[in-house]
């Protein structure tokens, strides 16, 4: 399957807007049946990089996968700052107040990560992107990624894979009670999303990564970049 990235609905819908509201509850479910979360933690777990002080994920939704996370990770990790950024303003004073209880401080920050220097501003201990670099056409991946390769110590997405079987898997989507938007968007998703070698062919080709891409679940696709050199 040729890769092919095609503008989302609920990229196009106000945040406010009902559909969109329900998709974005759908995702939650998603990345349940994906198994992201449990996927997310092994791989965060087994990063060679101790003493994470400084994490950011891109295009953080909500931030509901990530404070999952931290209920985890904060033992083992327990002073940091996650910063969550994404285009839209969709983290609640709540889900902040969630994080500070488990000793991690989020920052939400409302950024379009393509906007000349949103990314060059920021850096971290570790990189996360789940369900977010199949939005993007090579030349943006290669500056998301470049960006990464410069300022991170660890680099870690999760992605939908682009396969015929998961595409098919699409169409059962309704019965876990997806909405349209999200119906629609996941067939979208699977065909941007990654197979093989893909992103490791887009990340700057320095000796000091190592690099570890895989199929990961039955739905997705994993790639891990972690920093050997200084
Ligand atoms: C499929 S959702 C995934 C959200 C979250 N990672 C999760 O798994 O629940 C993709 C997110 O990326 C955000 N996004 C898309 N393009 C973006 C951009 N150029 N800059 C920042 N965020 C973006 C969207 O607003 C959306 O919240």
């Amino acid at each position: 399957m040729t890769r092919i990235v095609e503008p989302e609905l609920l990229d196009a819908l106000p945040p406010e807007d009902a559909d969109a509201e329900r998709s974005r509850i759908d995702l939650r479910w998603i990345n349940a049946w994906m198994g992201h979360r449990p996927i997310l933690e092994r791989t965060l777990e087994s990063l060679p990089t101790q003493n994470v002080r400084r994490l950011v994920e891109l295009g953080a939704g909500d931030g509901t996968l990530a404070l999952a996370l931290a209920t985890s990770l904060h033992t083992r990790w327990p002073d940091v700052e996650i910063l969550l950024v994404d285009r839209l303003s969709l983290v609640t004073d709540e889900t902040v107040e969630k994080f500070r209880l488990l000793g991690w401080r989020a920052r939400p920050l409302q950024a379009d990560v393509l906007v000349p220097d949103i990314l060059e501003r920021l850096e971290a201990d570790v990189v996360l992107v789940n369900l977010f670099l199949h939005h993007f056409e090579e030349t943006a991946l290669r500056r998301i990624l470049g960006w990464a390769a410069s300022r991170s110590q660890c680099f870690v997405a999760l992605e939908p894979r682009r396969s015929r079987v998961v595409r098919m898997s699409c169409e059962l989507l309704w019965l876990i009670g997806c909405n349209r938007v999200t119906r629609h968007d996941a067939r979208i998703s699977v065909r941007a999303g990654f197979q093989n070698r893909e992103l490791s062919q887009l990340w700057s080709q320095t000796p000091d990564w190592s690099l570890c891409e895989r199929s990961a679940g039955l739905f997705s696709h994993l790639f891990i970049a972690g920093r050997t050199g200084p």
